[in-house]
């Protein structure tokens, strides 16, 4: 039988098993002036590298896995035409992007899901610059787990682009395999996962490629984009192992970039990414450290004489700064969950008990209420400063993504913040921790705020806010 485990991954990278990864394929042929094509459909892939690995049958978009990395301009408009050839409904979420609300994509809120065989257009400009992804919004704990996502670079107005040779696009996934190496479909859903640390994998790919060896110029100037498409595991990586620093984050470039991390480990939570600098002397590899470490990357140094490029740090986008006075304060408490308290959580308008939560698997609330949907968590007008305090009381931690804005993380636990400010667009916030982030609601229409463990959003940590 074949063995899955994560330690066998160092020995495969050893005994030179690894692949040479091709320069992640860009839209270009999909590509007609600013409109792409986009085809949702099954896709035939071998996710573990071993020779008796069966192949899965995954989903992505236009064959490919991953699916082709979409690179856009700041502040020009782009037409997506969307086709889907799945089995069951879909839509597609640009993770990141502040753009019109009728173009977010989350199935149920802003559009009706996409049913087999029918497409739809989505048209948005983008309007800050960075590294961003696009992903399935509709049972999004199963589409994106069978592998709907794809990268969404947007290219600055002004400004300079790396040459591919020195930027890549990085989209790391953790894929549970069965033992023969394939897609374990039949834990999707498992509601041990889901009420617990949502479905985590045992495998880690990067492009949807197993153990790819990266070549980069020496002593040149390269920009690492990586992306967390994991469903649930918080990636735990330590950037100071190869002398990367920091560039962004969620797309926002720091005031002080690039940044040396003054603490480790880095925790990239599902949906969040960082941008590295990496000027490497010598080969190096990329390891997540969360349980055994994991060495899932290899980048090897291209010694020969070429021409390298100029770096030009990224100059953070105008964001709206949060006003400091009259502010709408919202307090929000995060509860459920195994080991977690489980007696006070309403759904639908039924307190759940015992039977309530098997029922309906809803095992997580903000607020004492799972998956709030009737009616919004607030209502502001358009303008208004949000500041919400969010404190975790569950036992687990949480990647808390705001849809249609990002926010300035200001607080934790009372201690303030690393370096200020602080832009993302989905946060990490630990057990028995809070956190207070602010925001200028300037964008009209529902915004979903939700838990981007997909499992977790699934099961109640899930809700929506109104700019009116
Ligand atoms: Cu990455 Cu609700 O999304
Ligand atoms: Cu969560």
């Amino acid at each position: 039988m074949l063995q899955t485990s994560r330690r066998d991954a160092l020995k495969l990278l050893g005994g030179g098993a690894a692949a040479l990864v091709m320069p992640s394929m860009s839209l270009a042929e999909e590509r007609d002036g600013t409109t792409f094509k986009l085809v949702a459909q099954p896709v035939q892939h071998k996710l573990h590298p071993a020779s008796d690995a069966q192949e899965s049958t995954l989903w992505s978009y236009n064959g490919q896995v991953t699916a082709p990395t979409l690179r856009i301009k700041q502040g020009e408009q782009v037409t997506i035409e969307f086709t889907n050839a799945l089995p069951e409904p879909t839509s597609i979420h640009w993770h990141g992007l502040r753009i019109a609300n009728e173009m977010d994509g989350v199935s149920g809120l802003t559009q009706d899901p996409v049913p087999p065989g029918e497409s739809f257009t989505y048209e948005f400009v983008a309007p800050d610059a960075g590294t961003y992804w696009y992903h399935a919004h509709h049972k999004s704990w199963e589409q994106v787990a069978r592998g709907l996502y794809g990268g969404l670079i947007v290219e600055p107005a002004d400004g300079t682009v790396l040459p591919d040779a020195q930027d890549h696009l990085l989209i790391i996934d953790d894929w549970r395999l069965d033992g023969e190496g394939k897609f374990d479909a039949a834990s999707l859903g498992a509601p041990m996962d889901w009420s617990h640390g949502g479905r985590l994998g045992n495998w880690l790919t990067v492009n949807g490629q197993s153990l790819p060896n990266i070549s980069l110029p020496k002593n040149a100037p390269n920009r690492l984009r990586l992306i967390n498409a994991s469903n649930s595991r918080i990636l735990d990586i330590d950037p100071a192992r190869f002398g990367g620093k920091i560039l962004t984050f969620d797309g926002q470039a720091l005031p002080d970039a690039p940044m040396e991390l003054g603490y480790t480990p880095l925790l990239l939570g599902p949906a969040q990414r960082v941008d590295l600098l990496v000027e490497p002397e010598e080969d190096f590899v990329l390891e997540e450290l969360s349980q055994e470490p994991f060495a899932f990357c290899s980048f090897e140094v291209d010694t020969s004489e070429q021409k390298v490029a100029d770096f030009a740090v990224p100059t953070p986008n105008k964001l709206p700064m949060p006003a400091a006075e009259d502010r709408f304060k919202f307090d929000l408490r995060m509860t459920g969950g195994a080991m977690g308290q489980l007696d006070n959580i309403y759904y639908q308008g039924e307190k759940l008990d015992r039977s309530g939560f098997q029922r309906t698997k809803q095992f997580w609330a903000f607020n004492n209420v799972a998956n709030l949907a009737e009616e919004p968590l607030f209502r502001v007008k358009k303008g208004q400063t949000v500041e919400l305090n969010v404190s975790n009381i569950t036992a687990f931690m949480h990647a808390m993504h705001v849809h249609g804005h990002h926010f300035l993380i200001e607080d934790r636990d009372g201690r303030g913040v690393e370096q200020s400010p602080l832009w993302r667009d989905t946060f990490l916030v630990g057990a028995e921790q809070s956190t207070r982030i602010a925001f200028v609601a300037d964008n009209p229409g529902k915004w979903l705020f939700h838990c981007h463990m997909l499992e977790h959003a699934a099961s109640g940590m899930n809700t929506w806010f109104e700019v009116t």
